[in-house]
């Protein structure tokens, strides 16, 4: 079973989709802020504040290059930046989750928790930049998949079906 990695912009769903998977499956699941944030013992949004951005991707590399030669059958949901690292390819099959942007930002201030979500997203502080960097990234967001899911409208159940039935088919 080969690694699968899910990419995808700010909010998409990554995580909820990757929780749903490894309740429904043999993959465990982990995710790469997560192990930025036990690493250095701090949120994502403070590393961004105290050490500035490069620092931040400078981090993600080495998690990249950690899960290309020690990480093996395992869904692993990243950060929206993290689909730039040079070996993605070599972690694993790459799954975008793919949605307009008006409906991503539609779908977190729809959340219970659409204030914490926002706040801990420092990319998502100004929603025209924001907008600016969805436009950069989204064509190469779609280069760089092996599988496109579309999510929008559906339920991190729905898409996870669609997901483990694709990467079987893609193996
Ligand atoms: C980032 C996305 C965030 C987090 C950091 C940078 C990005 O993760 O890694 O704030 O560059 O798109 P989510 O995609 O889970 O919000």
């Amino acid at each position: 079973m080969k690694n699968v990695v899910l990419i995808g912009y700010m909010g998409v769903g990554k995580g909820s989709v990757a929780r749903e998977i490894a309740k429904n499956s043999s993959y465990m699941a982990i995710d790469t802020d997560d192990i930025i944030e036990s690493l250095q013992n701090k949120r994502v949004k403070k590393i961004f504040e105290d050490e500035g951005e490069s620092y931040f991707r400078k981090l993600e590399k080495d998690v990249a290059n950690w899960l290309e030669k020690s990480v093996k059958n395992t869904l692993i949901s990243t950060g929206g930046g993290f689909y730039k690292q040079k070996n993605l390819k070599e972690i694993g099959i790459v799954v975008l989750l793919d949605s307009p942007f008006d409906e991503i930002i539609k779908r977190i201030k729809e959340h219970p928790n659409a204030k914490k979500k926002l706040k801990k997203r420092p990319l998502l502080a100004d929603l025209k930049e924001a907008k600016k960097l969805y436009d950069e990234r989204r064509p190469e967001y779609l280069k760089v998949a092996d599988i496109i899911i579309d999510v929008t409208n559906k339920s991190a159940k729905e898409c996870s079906k669609e997901i483990l039935k694709k990467v079987k088919k893609h193996a």
